[in-house]
């Protein structure tokens, strides 16, 4: 097996790991779907410090990063040399003035050097990619020691009791585009899943996130700014909301779930997926297709 490469200096500025690329790259598929969803979403989706926290652990003494699928840039270590790959122009407007740079691209064929940055991040996107194992190809190409991934157990997320209780359409539509963290395991090199149990008040309002906030989804624009209610047939949301309202008004909710608002963080399912490269042999189109 190859050995690993001298460590660099200095990590590199975001512009020299992206020096050559065309910034201007088209990625239409991906981009379609969040330059409609994504307005509105940085206000809704702020990072929430623990799982910031969390993530910058995973990251580890990583110096240089790839945020990919990076939206409007939660969880970039402040830290790190980062450039970010994203595909939605609408999601890029929304990055912080001091963010790294942007370059619009997709997973599945970044458009970066080998082995150019420490560690690639991917948070709260693999789900969305055309094709996963490309995407998961790529990140382990470009980067000389991590892949860190914040994803969702599908298993778990079928569990939650919005989707069991009151919109069990959203398994096909949203929770069936989730890899299973088996799967993922195995097809990243050295790879553990890290549990995060969300805390009841976190701030990043992500789907499973309400667990203890169920008057939270009867707010439309806090629906907007996660994926699975768009993905769901507007009658099917609307009826799932409506009888929601009615179970919280009638206090049904509560007969079942009163012991949700006493509690403190839940495991819904988020997990950190995070894959140590320790050899380029290991790096080289080495994910099996799903
Ligand atoms: C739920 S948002 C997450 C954004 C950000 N990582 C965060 O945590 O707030 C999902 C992001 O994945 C991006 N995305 C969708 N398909 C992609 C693909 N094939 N490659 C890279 N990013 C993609 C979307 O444009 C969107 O910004």
């Amino acid at each position: 097996m190859a050995g690993r490469e001298a460590e660099p200096e200095r990590p590199p500025s975001g512009r020299e790991m992206t020096t050559g690329v065309d910034n201007e790259m088209q990625a239409p598929a991906a981009e379609a779907l969040y330059d409609s969803i994504g307005v509105g979403y940085a206000p809704l989706r702020r990072p929430d410090g623990r799982l910031a926290r969390a993530l910058r652990e995973a990251i580890g003494a990583a110096t240089s990063i790839v945020n990919v699928g990076a939206g409007a840039g939660s969880y970039e270590p402040p830290d790190c040399a980062v450039v970010a790959l994203e595909p939605s122009a609408t999601m890029i407007r929304q990055r912080p003035a001091a963010a790294g740079p942007a370059v619009r691209g997709v997973a599945e064929a970044l458009p970066l050097a080998d082995d150019c940055v420490d560690a690639a991040l991917a948070v709260f996107t693999i789900h969305h990619w055309a094709d996963v194992t490309s995407g998961l190809n790529e990140l382990t190409r470009v980067a000389r020691r991590r892949v860190v991934l914040l994803t969702m157990d599908p298993r778990l997320l079928e569990q939650h009791w919005v989707v069991a209780e009151y919109a069990p359409e959203i398994r096909q539509t949203h929770v069936a585009s989730f890899p299973s963290i088996a799967w993922l395991l195995g097809a990243l090199p050295g790879a553990r899943a890290v549990e995060w149990e969300v805390p009841a008040d976190c701030s990043d309002l992500f789907m499973a996130a309400l667990w203890a906030r169920p008057e939270a989804y009867l707010d439309p624009a806090i629906r907007s700014a996660t994926s699975a209610w768009h993905q769901l047939p507007a009658p099917i949301a609307r009826r799932a909301v409506e009888r929601l309202g009615a179970d919280l008004e009638a206090g049904r909710w509560d007969a079942r779930h009163a012991n949700l608002r006493r509690t403190s963080t839940l495991d819904v399912g988020v997990r950190i997926v995070i894959a140590e490269l320790t050899a380029t042999d290991d790096r080289r189109d080495r994910v099996p297709r799903r």
